[in-house]
């Protein structure tokens, strides 16, 4: 059978999406990543891509901060499509998706957070929970829907937070952890999806 298509959404330096690259070479995850997409033009993400001869396609934004343009948007899906994307991998995506992305993959589009959602959505959530005194924090793969870092629940490990963490060695811990979670998680999904094609 078919690996598993994804197609990859990213703003920034795509440890993630490298995690996931990985666990495909290594042969623990049943995929093959289509395309990988970003609003940045010189994301890291990007050149990572390029690095693995995968296409990498900057789509310029438009005038919101907060989310593409809708023809932005309808960009992405247009080329999520021409590569065959099954599932929608958000990996540092850093804009709210609307409906034309939501609507053409329903239910197929997943992102990942770094906090035990639904504790501390948003930015920099890593701060947030250490300005409020969590000893444990962690990382979230979820469905994405409309609204901001809201979608159901699939997956989330824990990051115990230590008393001389500063923001960077939490962020540290907690990627680490992300880099082990989204490729197991992918893992279930690809076998759960490509048994029912
Ligand atoms: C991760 O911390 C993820 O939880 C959040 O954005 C960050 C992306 O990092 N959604 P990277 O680009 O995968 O390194």
């Amino acid at each position: 059978m078919a690996a598993l298509k994804l197609g990859v959404l990213g703003s920034g330096k795509g440890s993630n999406f490298r995690a996931i690259a990985d666990a495909i070479t290594r042969g623990s995850l049943d995929a093959e990543v289509g395309i990988v997409i970003s609003d940045v033009p010189d994301a890291g993400i990007l050149s990572l891509a390029r690095e693995r001869g995968i296409r990498a396609e900057f789509v310029p934004p438009g005038k919101f901060k907060s989310k593409l343009e809708p023809s932005a948007e309808q960009r992405v899906v247009e080329l999520l499509n021409e590569a065959g994307a099954e599932w929608v991998v958000l990996a540092g995506w850093m804009r709210m998706i609307k409906a034309p992305l939501l609507d053409a993959f329903p239910r197929r589009i997943i992102n990942i957070h770094p906090s035990l959602l639904p504790a501390f959505p948003g930015l920099e959530a890593w701060k947030l929970a250490l300005a409020a005194g969590a000893t444990t924090t962690g990382c979230t793969v979820h469905y994405v829907d409309a609204g901001m870092d809201t979608g159901e629940v699939i997956a989330q490990a824990e990051t115990p937070v230590q008393p001389d963490d500063t923001p960077e060695s939490l962020h540290a811990r907690i990627q680490a952890e992300e880099h082990k979670l989204y490729p197991a998680v992918l893992a279930s999904l690809a076998r759960i999806h490509t048994s029912r094609r």
